[in-house]
């Protein structure tokens, strides 16, 4: 029960130094035939890089002790997630705009930039479902093919940039390759291409590699916005939380796009992300499973001689060429629900890392 944001914030710090050792394997949600791992029968999801063990017990904790007060708005709550996310990036509260997940983060950019017409710069393939709306408003896109090796490639996309170009949309790591770029280099590129637009990094899978944010960038630079989401490492997806981190100066334009830039989380979510920061040890334990059963998937993938690109994320990029059954005949047959082709050359795919039990029913039906 809700008593005091105090009293709660205490209560979850003691669930943190109380919790116990037990595997995240173990914890799923027993008898959810949404995910529960150990329904043989239901649909195994590789499909949208969702943790396959979260929220974290002390996020479920949180989720159920705040449904009694979901007829209360969420302003405080939403305050003390704000102080916590400055806290943890070391920044203000100034330099944070929450929202219903980075999805919406994407989308209030895209909308902030495309109010000034022109054009924005993307790698193909990325992640680019947030850009269909601002499209069709006449927010011109400008694709850029990545790298041979499957980066970004960041000298062309500095090239593709117009002079109605008002923004540069880059995924780091990349979804759907998994790829990163190098700090020392992506700094260099966010202080060119800031100068001519403003430059959206989406970090949604960063707490998969050991790669610092360039969230301490944004104080000095007013065209950089930085995406997070808890939707993976922190395995919130379904409770749609994601903020940006921006000057001060930037939150406040990116603000006016929304009628209430404090109303998009609801109290069980907001109380989930919190206690979710307060959860390093479940993070860190994601971040082992993931490397491990990532490893597992890769070298499974590479055994049938498939080329996987070396991944950073919690999927896998792979080719087909060399593929002689009909991959996608086996995971439907197998209720394995995973993506598409992205690149028609090279039939590169994508799969998501699940659980240990996950991939190697997935490695069987495909051997
Ligand atoms: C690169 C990237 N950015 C953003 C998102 C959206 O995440 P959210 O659940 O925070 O809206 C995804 C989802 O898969 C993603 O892959």
């Amino acid at each position: 029960m809700y008593t005091s944001r105090r009293t709660w914030l205490k209560q979850v710090g003691l669930a943190t130094a109380g919790i116990g050792a037990s595997s995240l394997e173990t914890i799923a949600a027993p008898g959810n035939p949404f995910w529960d791992n150990t329904i043989d029968d239901k649909p195994v999801r590789l499909v949208a890089n969702e943790n396959p063990y979260g929220p974290s017990p002390l996020a479920r904790k949180a989720m159920a002790d705040h449904i009694s007060i979901s007829n209360r708005y969420n302003g405080e709550l939403t305050g003390v997630l704000v102080a916590a996310l400055a806290k943890k990036h070391e920044v203000t509260a100034g330099n944070i705009l929450v929202g219903a997940g980075s999805t919406e983060i994407l989308d209030i950019t895209a909308r902030f930039s495309a109010s000034k017409k022109g054009s924005f710069v993307i790698a193909q393939p990325t992640y680019d479902y947030w850009t269909y709306v601002v499209e069709k408003s006449g927010f011109r896109k400008i694709g850029v093919p990545l790298a041979a090796d499957k980066k970004n490639d960041l000298q062309a996309m500095l090239c593709a940039v117009q002079p109605d170009t008002n923004l540069i949309y880059l995924c780091n790591p990349n979804n759907p390759t998994g790829t990163v770029c190098d700090r020392d280099i992506l700094v260099t590129f966010v202080k060119e291409a800031t100068k001519k637009a403003i430059v959206l990094v989406d970090e949604a899978y960063i707490d998969f590699t050991e790669q610092q944010s360039l969230c301490d960038l944004v104080p000095y630079n007013k065209n950089l916005v930085i995406a997070k989401t808890f939707s993976k490492i922190y395995g919130l997806a379904g409770a749609r939380t994601g903020y940006a981190i921006a000057h001060k100066d930037t939150i406040e334009q990116l603000a006016l796009m929304v009628s209430w830039p404090a109303g998009s989380l609801s109290v069980v979510s907001a109380a989930a992300a919190i206690a979710s920061l307060g959860d390093e040890k479940f993070v860190k334990e994601n971040y082992n499973l993931n490397q491990l059963t990532r490893k597992y998937t890769i070298e499974q993938l590479e055994r049938l001689r498939l080329t996987c690109i070396p991944s950073n994320t919690n999927f896998v990029y792979f080719s087909l060429d060399n593929y002689k059954k009909d991959y996608f005949a086996l995971l439907k047959q197998n209720n394995i629900i995973g993506t598409r082709i992205y690149e028609e050359q090279g039939k590169w795919t994508r799969i998501t890392v699940g659980t240990m039990k996950e991939m190697k029913k997935f490695i069987s039906a495909v051997a």
